[in-house]
C-alpha cells in the first residue's frame, strides 16, 4: 500500500516508517519538524535503503496538505503529527487544542475528499484517566488531568463520528502505553528537546552524565515498591502494531490498546537499566509529580485477538536499545 505518514520524522513515526517499508509498503512523510529533525529520515534511509519522499508541511494548513493529496494516490494514512508534552499543554492549552484537533480534522476531511478510507490514529492511554487497572478498551473514559489528554479523547470522538457518518471510512484508534527503546541499529530513537519529561530519556541522560541524577517522583503510591507503575512498550513493537492495524482495518472506528500488559515500577526500570547496561543511575526520591497516577497498564488481549499483534520485546531490550541510541546520539 501507498501510505501517508504525518509526523513521520518523529520518534514513533520514524520507527513506523521503517516497519512499513520492511513490510513492502511505500511511504510519504509530512512533518513540520516542530519536534524533530529531517536527519531522522536520512537514518531511516540508511536502515531501509529507501528514499522517503518528504513534505515540510504543517498538517493544520489545509491548502498545503491538499497539494500532497493531489500529488499522490494514497491507500491509507497514519496520523502521528501532534504536540505531546503533558506539562506544556497545561501552560499552552490553546496551542495544543489548535494543533492536535485542527490537524485531525483537516486530515480526516482531505482523506474523505480524496477517497483515502484507511485511517490509523495515535491516541494514548492517558484517555483512561485514573481508571482501575488493567485498562481495557471498553472502559468509560474518565476526564484526563491535562489539555493534551483532552485533545486525544476529542480526536477519538471526531474520528468515530466521521466513521459513523461514512460507511466506507475505516479508522483504527491506537491507545499507546509508554513507548521506550530505539531501533536496534541505534540510528533512530527518542531525542527530546531540552530536559526530558519522560522517565527513560531522563535515565539515559543521567547514565551518560548529561544530567546529575534521576528524581523519582514519589515512593508512597499503592504499588509494588511505592513508585509509579507503567506499561513500557518497545517502540519497534509499537511500530509493528501500526502495520498490523493497517492490515486489519475494517469499516467503522475500532479502538486498540498497544501495550505489553505488564506493569514495571520506576525503581524496577532503573534496576533493569543498570543491569542490562552495567552502568549506574544515581537517583533521589522526591515528591509526587502533580497529575501522575499510581498505575497504568494495558489489558492487551484485543489487539492480539483482532490484529494478531503482541509486543515481543521485554524490559531488558528496551533498556539496552534506549542506551545504545543515547550513546550514539550527538545532541
Ligand atoms: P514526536 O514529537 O517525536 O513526533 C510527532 C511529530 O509530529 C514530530 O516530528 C513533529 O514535528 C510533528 N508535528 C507536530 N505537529 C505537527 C503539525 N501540525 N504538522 C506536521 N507535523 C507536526 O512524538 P512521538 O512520541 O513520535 O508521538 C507521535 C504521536 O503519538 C503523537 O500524536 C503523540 O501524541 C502520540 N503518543 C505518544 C506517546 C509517547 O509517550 N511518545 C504516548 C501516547 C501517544
Ligand atoms: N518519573 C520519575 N522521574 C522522572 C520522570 C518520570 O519518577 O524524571 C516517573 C513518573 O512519575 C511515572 C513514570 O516515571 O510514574 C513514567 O513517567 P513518564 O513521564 O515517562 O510517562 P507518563 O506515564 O507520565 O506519560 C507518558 C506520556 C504521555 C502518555 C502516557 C501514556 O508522557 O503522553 O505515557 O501512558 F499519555
Amino acid at each position: 500500500m501507498h501510505i501517508l505518514v504525518t509526523g513521520g520524522a518523529g520518534y514513533i513515526g520514524s520507527h513506523t516508517v521503517v516497519s512499513l517499508i520492511e513490510e513492502g509498503h511505500s511511504v510519504v512523510v509530512v512533518d513540520n519538524l516542530s519536534n524533530s529533525q529531517l536527519s531522522a529520515l536520512d537514518s531511516v534511509k540508511k536502515i531501509t535503503g529507501k528514499d522517503i519522499p518528504f513534505y515540510h508541511v504543517d498538517v493544520t494548513v489545509e491548502s498545503e496538505l491538499e497539494k500532497v493529496f493531489q500529488a499522490h494516490s494514497f491507500d491509507g494514512l497514519i496520523h502521528f503529527a501532534g504536540l505531546k508534552a503533558v506539562g506544556e499543554s497545561v501552560e499552552k492549552p490553546l496551542a495544543y487544542y489548535y494543533n492536535n484537533l485542527v490537524s485531525t480534522m483537516v486530515l480526516a476531511k482531505l482523506a474523505q475528499a480524496y477517497g483515502v478510507n484507511r485511517f490509523v490514529f495515535s491516541s494514548s492511554a492517558t484517555v483512561y484517566g485514573d481508571n482501575q487497572v488493567p485498562f481495557h478498551e471498553g472502559l468509560d473514559l474518565l476526564p484526563t488531568t491535562n489539555p493534551y489528554g483532552e485533545t486525544k479523547a476529542m480526536s477519538e470522538r471526531i474520528l468515530s463520528d466521521a466513521a459513523k457518518a461514512n460507511p466506507n471510512f475505516a479508522v483504527s484508534i491506537l491507545r499507546y502505553f509508554n513507548p521506550v527503546g530505539a531501533h536496534e541499529s541505534g540510528l533512530i530513537g527518542e531525542s527530546p528537546n531540552g530536559i526530558p519529561n519522560n522517565l527513560m530519556p531522563f535515565v539515559t541522560q543521567v547514565a551518560k552524565g548529561k544530567l546529575k541524577q534521576l528524581r523519582v517522583f514519589g515512593n508512597d503510591y499503592d504499588t509494588v515498591d511505592g513508585t509509579g507503575v507503567r506499561d513500557y512498550i518497545h517502540v519497534v513493537d509499537l511500530a509493528e502494531g501500526h502495520v498490523a492495524a493497517l492490515n486489519h482495518l475494517t469499516e467503522g472506528a475500532h479502538i486498540f490498546n498497544l501495550g505489553t500488559g505488564k506493569g514495571t515500577s520506576v525503581l524496577e526500570l532503573v534496576e533493569a537499566f543498570e543491569k542490562a547496561n552495567e552502568i549506574e543511575v544515581p537517583y533521589e526520591i522526591v515528591d509526587r509529580r502533580p497529575g501522575d497516577i499510581a498505575s497504568c497498564y494495558a489489558e492487551a488481549s484485543k489487539a492480539k485477538k483482532e490484529l494478531g499483534w503482541t509486543a515481543k520485546k521485554g524490559i531488558v531490550e528496551m533498556c539496552r536499545d534506549s542506551w545504545k541510541f543515547e550513546k550514539n546520539f550527538q545532541g
